[in-house]
């Protein structure tokens, strides 16, 4: 008979947590909480709600035609413009340019820019195109030795909406 009371307790005590956490959830849950899936639906729209910032390749297509075929039919095309250049948001409102300096795209042509991605690194892919900014020039007698590299020096032989085109 001893046995049993003890069980019983443990029941009770079962019974009373699965209770507690039925009534809980349903207490500290957030509201549209699983209303479209295991989220709270709510968070969807208030990301919508937010003011849009990047706007892809494509948002600069209709101001930009000629960038914009350049960059799709070279080896840059999987390089969003917003990479180099900066978010639409900054440069455009509305369907129109924002007047005023501080709203130009900045347009880096130093080698800076190039290196960022294609320095030559240990880490990197062995399949990605990397070069040392130094020797590159130095194989093409675009340089002497020992002389800095000089800052537009990428852009004399490869244009960065077609980097191939120059070739
Ligand atoms: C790999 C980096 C890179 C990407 C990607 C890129 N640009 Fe550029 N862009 C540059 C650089 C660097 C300059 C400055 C060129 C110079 O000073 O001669 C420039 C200049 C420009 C200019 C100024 C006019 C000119 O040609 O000098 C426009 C407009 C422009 N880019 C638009 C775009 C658009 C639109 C895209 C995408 C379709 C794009 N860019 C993608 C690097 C890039
Ligand atoms: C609604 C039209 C419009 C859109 C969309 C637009 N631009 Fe421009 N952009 C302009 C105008 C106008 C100029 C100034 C004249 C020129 O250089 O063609 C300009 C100039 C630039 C310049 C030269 C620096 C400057 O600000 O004057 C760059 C770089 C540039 N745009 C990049 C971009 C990129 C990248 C995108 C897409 C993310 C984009 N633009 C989207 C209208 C636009
Ligand atoms: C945000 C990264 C990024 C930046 C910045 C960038 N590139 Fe590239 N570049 C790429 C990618 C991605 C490719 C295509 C994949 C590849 O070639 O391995 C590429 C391809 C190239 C190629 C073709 C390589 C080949 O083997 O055919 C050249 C040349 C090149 N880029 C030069 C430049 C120059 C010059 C600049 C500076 C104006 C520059 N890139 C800036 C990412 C970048
Ligand atoms: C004098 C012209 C010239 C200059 C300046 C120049 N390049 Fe090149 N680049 C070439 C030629 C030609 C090739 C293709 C032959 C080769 O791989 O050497 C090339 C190839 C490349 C490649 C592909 C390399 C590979 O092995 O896949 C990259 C990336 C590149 N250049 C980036 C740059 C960057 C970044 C700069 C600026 C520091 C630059 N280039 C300056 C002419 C030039």
């Amino acid at each position: 008979m001893e046995h049993t009371k003890h069980l019983f307790r443990a029941g009770l005590l079962m019974v009373a947590l699965a209770l507690g956490l039925v009534f809980g959830r349903h207490f500290t849950l957030p509201d549209t909480f699983g209303d479209e899936g295991y989220y709270r639906a709510a968070s969807r729209l208030e990301f919508m709600a937010l003011p849009l910032v990047h706007g892809g390749t494509e948002s600069c297509k209709e101001c930009h035609e000629k960038e914009h075929a350049a960059h799709a039919g070279d080896r840059h095309a999987s390089v969003p413009c917003e990479v180099c250049h900066a978010p639409v948001a900054d440069h455009v409102k509305d369907g129109k340019k924002i007047e005023g300096k501080e709203n130009e795209m900045p347009a880096n042509p130093s080698q800076r820019l190039c290196s960022l991605c294609h320095l030559k690194l240990a880490a990197r892919p062995k399949t990605f195109s990397q070069i040392v900014p130094h020797d590159h020039l130095l194989e093409l007698d675009a340089i002497e030795a020992g002389q800095p590299v000089p800052d537009r020096s990428c852009l004399l032989c490869h244009p960065p909406h077609s980097p191939n085109q120059g070739n």
